[in-house]
Formats: C-alpha cells, sequence, structure tokens
C-alpha cells in the first residue's frame, strides 16, 4: 500500500511504547459544489462540520485485539468465529494503520462511537477511519501526520466505494475548507463568515451505488455537464473565500440542478431544499452521494434559526446549522 507522508517512528520512543489509553476523534463535511463530479477529475469544494464528530479509543488489553461499535451494539475479535460482519470495515482501518505506520497491534481493545449519521452524505465512514487511526497511532505513542491519516481512509474509502474521489477523506483529515480536484494535493482555502443550515431527508442507498448511477450520465468522455459543475465549483471556491453568501446560495442552487439532471436527487432532498429558500435560504442543494441523506442551504447569520424551524417543521431528522470563518453558530 502506497501511503503519503508516513509519520517518521521514532525508535526509542517506540521501544517505550505510550501504550497508554490514547482517545481522538474527526469531524463531518459538507460538500458545497462538486460532487459526483469529483469522481470524474472535476473540482470539489467542500467544508469541516465541527459539531458532529467520530470518537475512538484504544486501550490496552491482557490479551488479543477487541472492537466494540456501542452504537451499532457489536463487539468481536477480528478473525475469531461469530466475529461481527458490521465491524469488519473497523477491522480494516485496524489492518490499514498498521500498514501505514510499520507496526503491529496486539493487547487492545478499539472502541468507536460517532454522532455523525452514517450513510447520509456527510463523511461518517472517512471520519470513522481518521478518528481510529489517530487513536490507534497515538496509542503506539506515535504522532499521525494528517497527510498519513487521510491515506489510510483514502485505501479504506477505496474499499467501499469503488472509485472515490479522496474529497471526504482530505477534508475530515485535515479539517479544513478544501478546493479538491482528483489527482492533485489538496488545496486548502480560508472561508469568508459563512453560514450553513443542514437537514437530513432520510436513508441513502451506499455511496457506491450512487457513483454507479451517476456515471450513465457523467461517465462518458467528454460529457458537457461535467464542464457545467466545473465552473460553478470554481466560482463557489471564490465565494467561499471572499464569504460572498448571495453568490455561493446562487451557486448551490444551480449546482442542485445539475445534481437533479444526473439523478441522485430524490423529491425528498427537493422538498427540503425548497423549504429551506421559502425560509429565506440563498441556495440549497444536496450533499454527499444523494439519494437521500443530507442537503445543505447558506443562509445569512440572521436567518439561519427561522430556516431551521423551516425544516424541522416540515418534518426533516438532525437539523443543524453551523459557521465557518469565526465559527459563529457551532
Ligand atoms: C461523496 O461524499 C462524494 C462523491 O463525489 C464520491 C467521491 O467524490 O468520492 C459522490
Amino acid at each position: 500500500m502506497a501511503v503519503a507522508g508516513r509519520p517518521h517512528i521514532n525508535m526509542r520512543q517506540l521501544a517505550k511504547g505510550r501504550k497508554r489509553a490514547f482517545e481522538a476523534s474527526a469531524c463531518a463535511k459538507a460538500i458545497l459544489a462538486g460532487e459526483h463530479a469529483a469522481v470524474y477529475g472535476m473540482p470539489a469544494v467542500c467544508i469541516p462540520v465541527r459539531s458532529l464528530r467520530a470518537r475512538a479509543g484504544v486501550d490496552s488489553a491482557k490479551s488479543g485485539v477487541t472492537i466494540e461499535a456501542p452504537d451499532l451494539g457489536l463487539a468481536g475479535e477480528p478473525g475469531a468465529p461469530g466475529f461481527p460482519g458490521g465491524l469488519e470495515h473497523l477491522a480494516a482501518i485496524l489492518r490499514e494503520t498498521s500498514g501505514a505506520l510499520g507496526i503491529g497491534f496486539d493487547r487492545l481493545k478499539l472502541r468507536v462511537e460517532s454522532s455523525i449519521p452514517p450513510a447520509r452524505g456527510l463523511g461518517s465512514g472517512a471520519a470513522v477511519s481518521v478518528a481510529c487511526a489517530r487513536a490507534l497511532a497515538g496509542f503506539a505513542g506515535l504522532d499521525l501526520p494528517p497527510e498519513t491519516a487521510s491515506a489510510i481512509a483514502f485505501e479504506i474509502e477505496k474499499i467501499h466505494h469503488g472509485n472515490p474521489s479522496g474529497v471526504d477523506n482530505a477534508t475530515v483529515a485535515f479539517e479544513k475548507a478544501v478546493h479538491f480536484r482528483k489527482g492533485s494535493p489538496p488545496r486548502f482555502v480560508d472561508p469568508g463568515r459563512l453560514t450553513f443550515v443542514l437537514a437530513d431527508s432520510g436513508p441513502a442507498p451506499p455511496t457506491a451505488s450512487m457513483v454507479s448511477l451517476a456515471r450513465g450520465k457523467l461517465g462518458a468522455p467528454g460529457e458537457w455537464i461535467l464542464s457545467s459543475f466545473e465552473e460553478i465549483a470554481e466560482l463557489a471556491v471564490k465565494a467561499l473565500v471572499s464569504g460572498d453568501a448571495r453568490a455561493l446560495g446562487r451557486l448551490m442552487d444551480r449546482n442542485q440542478m445539475l445534481l437533479s439532471a444526473v439523478g441522485v436527487s430524490t423529491p425528498a432532498l427537493d422538498s427540503l431544499c425548497a423549504v429551506a429558500r421559502e425560509a429565506g435560504a440563498l441556495g440549497a442543494k444536496l450533499t454527499g452521494a444523494g439519494g437521500g441523506g443530507y442537503m445543505i442551504a447558506c443562509v445569512m447569520d440572521e436567518d439561519a434559526q427561522a430556516v431551521a424551524r423551516a425544516l424541522t417543521a416540515s418534518g426533516a431528522q438532525g437539523v443543524l446549522a453551523t459557521g465557518l470563518g469565526g465559527e459563529s453558530v457551532q
């Protein structure tokens, strides 16, 4: 496995081996422009959502490796009979982290909890990977550079999503707003002061199936719609940096039209976007792979509560407001 930014391993540090309980976390993410097109090398604009986090803790054990996910009510020893299938991705993170750091893990208990709703477009998978990798490295007495955490999470995304762009793991591991293009190092940007409201439209199919659905519209070489996605994302990053909420809102609306044309929006997502706009949002779109899951609206700070209330009244779950560039509404 080629993992960028492998940390320098201090052998003395490792020999002493901190091997003490270690906890770490990683944030959620929301894409403002360019999802799906990102898979085909177009730019995407993504922000961290710091108020939702995955948390991992590693503690020493007398023998063997145990993985626990109390949120899922699951626990088991990887490789042992009866190890729950629902924990396989955590076992894969353990293997990837071990390979990336060049060290074996034994006699430990890995426990994972998350306030990020899984499979809803908020980067839950990448956040769990990054939190676990950080906790495992910390347990071994190592600092984990964000490049390495991102590369480990990318390997896990490949297992689950087939052909990920890398935008989720980059945003989550660096916890920064990113102007992302697959195959190039992520460019981090300083966002202006902006406020967003997010809301959940309900369960979504796996990212891999949404990416394969979009392939029909985006996968052909020279597909015209890709250049429209590209133009919107390039303008969106400028609006993000300058804190131009009106321009960003208009661009998010345009992006949503393209995502609908690709077939990854749903009536529930369209309806939540309409509710947000009617309540004063400057623009709204689905975020992530679509087919369900979260939408995101760009709002003036003073309208955030009204938009959040309208979304809740319309039946949306998990409504939250988040700020950037001053973190006003976290
Ligand atoms: C998922 O958060 C974003 C997609 O564009 C997939 C990817 O970029 O890997 C749908």
